[in-house]
């Protein structure tokens, strides 16, 4: 059985709580937005697929557990709800998109003639649930697509050896990943020969969580810092560095944590492919260049203690910057859902796909 970020049933929404992990797998109830927005915000739950996921189900355990009696108060909380929880946390934008669309549905759906409050409801609590199924099978396609791209353009007889950055597994997503899907499909094909995970600083979130659920997967792997990168690709036969996104505009341009710049300049250097593997519900075309993705900015501690303890210098001044953005010419593929696609390809890859 594979790692579960969420465990959800109809009226009753667990996070896992990741700022526990690994040293222990505490779940926590959500039962309504408010918590959902907190749980997003905290970082209980984080990777741009589940922000969306938590955020939307959070709703929809609120309408169960408190349904509204008219319509136009449903049409309210939703459009309210859904504004708070893409307040949460700004960058990745799969729950600004589920915002939109769901607020788009909703409004289709209350034109229907005759139509009762409670019925709409219904369809807002399934239009949450959706999410979980489609993240999973996304995701699988993802992975799938993407090994099966890396085992055709690599030469690599001894099977393939992958550099990854920050957690895009289970842990990110409703299931199996998405950078971290294409590692379990090459695993799951016999053909990976190892992974290189990040530890990402300053978050950890390769340390604490991808080495996690590589080593509960049995996958062979290795944790390196940050700073090993460059070695790493020089002296250890990486064949491609694979990511995530929290964002890909309409260029390629692409938001990721904090990190992935700098590895897709290595990676150019050393002349390794570099892919970003992100489902459709994290790209933008709505902004044409990285340069208007707004960067979230997170607190100074994280840099400065550890477990609670200042490690760094009193009066140092910290810039703490949780994503940066990786300009299109140093990617040479994103893969998606439907397709893998270089950057000026992937607006019509993706339309086509829709
Ligand atoms: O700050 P986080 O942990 O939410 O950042 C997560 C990432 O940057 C992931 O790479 C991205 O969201 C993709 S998760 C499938």
């Amino acid at each position: 059985m594979s790692l579960e970020s969420v465990r959800y049933r109809r009226g009753s929404l667990q996070v896992l709580n990741q700022l526990l992990l690994p040293q222990s797998s505490q779940y926590d109830s959500v039962s309504g937005v408010r918590e959902g927005a907190d749980a997003i915000r905290t970082m209980k739950v984080r990777g741009a697929p589940a922000i969306a996921i938590v955020g939307s189900l959070s709703l929809a355990v609120e309408l169960t557990s408190n349904p509204p009696q008219q319509t136009a108060e449903l049409l309210t909380f939703v459009r309210e709800s859904m504004e708070r929880l893409v307040g949460a946390r700004p960058t990745a934008v799969n729950m600004k998109r589920a915002a939109d669309e769901l607020n788009a549905f909703l409004s289709r759906e209350a034109e229907k003639p005759g139509v009762t409050v409670q019925e709409l409801t219904d369809r807002v609590v399934q239009w949450a649930e959706s999410l979980l199924e489609k993240d999973v099978r996304d995701n699988r396609l993802i992975g799938d697509l993407g090994a099966q791209h890396i085992l055709q353009t690599t030469n690599a007889p001894a099977g393939v050896v992958i550099l990854t950055h920050c957690n895009t597994g289970s842990l990110a997503t409703a299931g199996y990943g998405t950078a971290l899907g294409v590692v379990r499909s090459l695993q799951a094909l016999g053909r990976l020969s190892h992974v290189f995970c990040t530890e990402t600083r300053p978050y950890n979130q390769g340390s604490r969580l991808t080495a996690y659920e590589l080593v509960y997967e049995k996958i062979p792997a290795t944790l390196i810092t940050d700073s090993m990168a460059a070695v790493t690709m020089r002296e250890r036969q990486v064949s491609a560095v694979v990511v995530g996104a929290d964002r890909v505009v309409a260029n390629g341009d692409t938001a990721n944590k904090v990190g992935t710049y700098q590895l897709a300049v290595l990676a150019k250097h050393h002349g390794i492919p570099f892919y970003v593997a992100a489902p459709s519900t994290s790209c933008d075309l709505s902004l044409p260049t990285g340069g208007s993705i707004v960067i979230e900015e997170r607190p100074s501690q994280e840099l400065t203690d550890i477990n609670g303890v200042r490690v760094a210098a009193p009066g140092i001044g910290v810039w703490n910057p949780a994503f940066d953005v990786t300009p299109h010419e140093l990617i040479t593929g994103i893969i998606t859902e439907h397709g893998v696609f270089r950057p000026e390809e992937l607006r019509d890859g993706l339309s086509q796909g829709k």
